[in-house]
């Protein structure tokens, strides 16, 4: 039987969470493979939970063949084009449900798909319902066997979840493998991979002396790109062991690289399908971020066995639950390998620049979500980022051994299940005794904080107070806020940089400051000078801070804060104040000789890291700049940065000189070191290239340049000052790449965020670059996504960037919603602008609004917007 579909999307609720009617305790799945036609058919040992006699499955897309019931035809059931719902069923059997399939037609890269001729899946989140119909929910935790039968010639593997069973021969060249997966799991969790690659192998042996191999799978040619892959995954075992004390659970791990993909990787068991990116490099093809970004995303991943797979997630509303703990982890993973500052700051960098930005927009969340439309708008900024910054705040107030009892504790607790965030925090609890009652708002509070410090110094009493306010503004969905439980780190400085100790009641006291009221007074005792005060140093709160700095305290924490983090917040602090000033007054900036020499005595000090020196001459990027205001001055913020930018270079002009030319080239390796020392050259470059006596120096580089990381360091130069050579680099570089998109998509972002009126036209003719391709996402990112940051093109004042972004967006809603659900978000905060680029902007989104067949994820978002 026959139903309609309902056309207006119903979003869920967190508390209408109910238990599953069903537990399926055994899957097992045997996939037919053509690229139109693929048949899938699905088996499972089902028990009614609480005398449920009618089963309903989700599915999506799918042509229903054949449904059994232990084995024989079963005509109660209907079905819809998003449901079957079969009835008078008894209390345990047997379901046998054959679909039918077209992967070839598959360009949202949801369910089961084609990349470049190779299947495979993307089920996360809600994307196993492509493939079969199911109880596609976290909850539903089933052991899973894989049989994959397709052509011997164009698909030599076959790959799936698990441990490879057995395998053979059939007739008209076709063959077959068989894969278990013995640990229980979700729906979301199934992988299948289906093509010709190469493949790098390695074995690593666990703390407990077990051989795993280790595979990694790419395109054919390949295979010398996918080494740092390799030593990343072992770093991340080893680390896991060391750090968390966890072990790998099966006898092999296998990576998939594949072009075609809509997010960094996932996390399949034993089966991770990465998106390219952050699997290929070479020196000639990857940059030093792109090293850096592989290691982190194959260490995300690889930490997912443990905080999402073998402890999942009971319904998607808890997906902070696995992601924030995982960031987390990955966060932590690069700062024991790396620099640990750098990696702060960059993460810093993030919450406050995008993730904040998020907060102050109409899809305005909290990091466990209330409401969700389309699941895949929730992975998201908030969600991730600053869910790992939640449980950065528990471990700050736990410490690292608590909070490792904590971990210890969730996994006795959890293991093999599907569980919620307030589980997670109920382990660090009991394990820690440290009461996390009022944390916990943490979880469904949305909105940026605004802690808001003043300070009084008492000279007759050699007392200096803090009085700390909190604050949260009502958000798009949340009006009543709450004061949250803060950890807020502060250090006291005299005037020649000495700490001072602190005294609280006459008892020293730790660095940390609970903050728990509206507002709290803290008295500090035998100080015996009016102190500087460090604030919310490493940034112990995901939180926005203001207390009226001067330009001297800033200047003196700059040089000499103890700890690396809090020198470049000042620095950028004191860069705050002159961007703040430039934009309100439309003045032009003058540096003090104070501000100056900060800067000189950095970049002269050859004690210190030079990739931490790289980041504190980092100008705060245009985005984040724009959240500092209620309305967002478009022109003006790109006048203030772009003037600062080339006043800092005239004024340091000869340590900018002398620091990139003291780079001497060695040979080329991507240890810390090296990677510190060609960012601080890269970051001078930007600077000179400013100036029109040096512009001749991003060529130099570029022709001279053995590696990608100082190839991109001479074209961005060129790009963001329009050199002259500019036209040649790009020229030359297009002409050696052409033939690998991935190396391509640098040039695809430099056409996209050319900071100039013509970056459309750019756009239009990159759009036309036999790399180009409207299906593939990195692509799509690089070059349109880019495009959409620009504030030159994209908020060109005649709409005509917007009226770009409109078109693109349409034409992605019906191939690919979820790509385009992520490139809209600039659109959604057209509020904030002036008038005209106001309504420039809203016009574009009412021309979506009304557009036929609007997919869920953009429907969302607009709706919200437009509200
Ligand atoms: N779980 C993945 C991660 O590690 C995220 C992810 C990958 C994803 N592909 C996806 C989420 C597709 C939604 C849709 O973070
Ligand atoms: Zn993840």
């Amino acid at each position: 039987m026959q139903d309609t579909a309902s056309a207006q999307p119903v979003a869920k609720y967190r508390k209408d969470y109910t238990a599953p009617s069903h537990t399926i305790s055994t899957l097992d799945l045997l996939f037919k493979l053509h690229n139109t036609d693929t048949l899938v058919t699905a088996t499972s040992q089902v028990t009614s939970n609480n005398g449920a006699t009618e089963l309903a499955l989700v599915g999506e897309q799918l042509s229903l063949t054949e449904v059994l019931v232990d084995g024989k035809p079963w005509a109660d059931y209907v079905s819809t084009d998003e449901s079957l719902t079969i009835s008078n069923l008894p209390a345990t059997f047997e379901l046998t449900i054959t679909t039918q399939i077209n992967p070839s037609a598959n360009t949202a890269l949801e369910g089961l798909y084609l990349s470049d001729g190779a299947f495979c899946t993307q089920c996360e989140a809600e994307g196993f319902r492509r493939i079969t119909y199911f109880l596609d929910r976290p909850d539903v935790l089933a052991k899973y066997t894989t049989t994959i039968e397709a052509d011997k010639a164009e698909f030599p593997f076959l790959l799936s979840n698990g441990n490879k069973l057995a395998q053979g021969d059939l007739e008209n060249g076709r063959h077959w493998v068989k894969w278990e997966d013995p640990h229980p799991k979700p729906s979301y969790l199934f992988a299948l991979v289906a093509g010709d690659f190469d493949q790098l192998t390695d074995t690593f042996t666990t703390c407990s002396g077990r051989e795993v191999a280790l595979e990694i799978f790419v395109d054919k040619g390949n295979v010398d790109r996918a080494h740092h892959a390799m030593l990343s995954l072992k770093n991340s075992m080893k680390w896991d062991e060391e750090r968390f004390g966890l072990e790998y659970d099966l006898d092999i791990y296998m990576i998939v690289a594949v072009d075609f993909f809509n997010m960094g990787a996932m996390e399949n068991k034993g089966l991770n399908v990465f998106n390219s990116k952050f699997v290929l490099a070479d020196q000639s093809t990857a940059t030093d971020k792109d090293y850096l970004g592989i290691e982190a995303v194959i260490g995300h991943e690889y930490f997912h066995n443990w905080t999402g797979n073998r402890v999942t997630c009971r319904d998607w509303f808890q997906l902070s639950l696995k992601e924030g703990l995982t960031v987390f982890r990955d966060q932590e993973f690069s700062s024991d390998l790396g620099s640990r500052a750098v990696n702060r700051i960059n993460h810093v960098r993030i919450i406050r620049g995008p993730q904040f930005a998020e907060d102050a927009s109409p899809m305005s969340h909290p990091i466990r979500p209330e409401k969700v439309i389309e699941m895949n708008n929730f992975y998201t900024l908030t969600v991730y980022e600053k869910g790992s910054e939640v449980i950065r705040m528990i471990h700050t107030l736990l410490g690292e051994q608590a909070f490792q009892a904590g971990i210890k504790l969730y996994f006795e607790r959890h293991d093999g299940t599907a569980a919620t965030c307030d589980d997670f925090v109920a382990a660090m609890q009991d394990a820690s005794g440290v009461d996390l009652t009022q944390f916990k708002l943490w979880y469904s509070q949305s909105g940026t904080p605004t802690v808001t410090v003043v300070d009084s110094y008492d000279a007759q009493n050699k007392t200096y107070t803090l009085d700390i306010s909190q604050r949260t503004e009502p958000t798009a969905t949340q009006q009543e806020k709450h004061a949250l439980h803060i950890p807020f780190d502060v250090e006291l400085y005299r005037n020649d940089g000495s700490v001072i100790t602190p005294i609280i009641e006459g008892k020293e006291h730790s660095t940390l400051l609970q903050l728990t009221q509206d507002s709290q007074r803290f008295v500090f005792e035998q100080v015996d000078e009016a102190p500087t005060p460090s604030l919310l140093r490493e940034f112990t709160a995901p939180v926005k801070l203001e207390y009226s700095y001067t330009e001297q305290q800033l200047v003196l924490l700059m040089k000499c804060a103890t700890n690396e983090v809090s020198r470049w917040d000042a620095g950028q602090t004191l860069m705050s104040l002159y961007i703040k000033e430039a934009v309100s007054n439309g003045t032009d900036i003058t540096l003090s000789d104070d501000v100056l020499n900060s800067y000189k005595a950095l970049l002269t000090d050859t004690t210190l890291d030079s990739a931490f020196v790289a980041e504190a001459l980092t100008l705060p990027p245009h985005s984040e700049v724009s959240g500092w205001f209620d309305v967002i001055d478009v022109d003006g913020i790109s006048k203030a940065l772009t003037d600062l930018k080339l006043t800092l270079a005239k004024g340091l002009e000869a340590e900018l000189v002398n620091a990139y030319q003291s780079f001497t080239s060695e040979s080329y390796d991507i240890s810390h070191p090296s990677i510190a020392k060609r960012s601080l050259r890269n970051i001078c470059l930007s600077y000179l290239s400013c100036l029109p006596q040096h512009q001749d120096l991003a060529k130099a580089l570029f022709d001279g340049s053995d590696n990608m990381t100082d190839t991109m360091g001479a074209m961005s130069a060129a790009n963001q000052c329009d050199l002259a050579c500019r036209e040649a680099l790009m020229t030359a570089y297009s002409e050696r790449w052409a033939h690998d998109g991935l190396v391509m998509d640098k040039w695809f972002m430099l056409q996209g965020i050319k900071p100039s009126a013509d970056a459309l036209e750019g756009v239009k003719a990159a759009m036309e670059h036999s790399a180009f391709s409207m299906q593939n996402p990195n692509r799509v990112r690089n070059l349109i996504g880019a495009f959409f940051a620009n504030p030159y093109g994209f908020h060109a004042i005649d709409g005509s960037g917007y009226r770009f972004a409109g078109e693109m967006l349409a034409q992605l809603n019906s191939t690919n919603p979820q790509v385009a659900s992520r490139l809209i978000d600039p659109m959604l905060k057209f509020a904030r602008y002036d008038e005209t680029r106001k309504s420039l902007m809203r016009k574009e989104l009412e021309i979506l609004r009304d557009t036929p067949d609007l997919a869920k994820d953009l429907f969302e978002k607009v709706e919200a917007a437009l509200k």
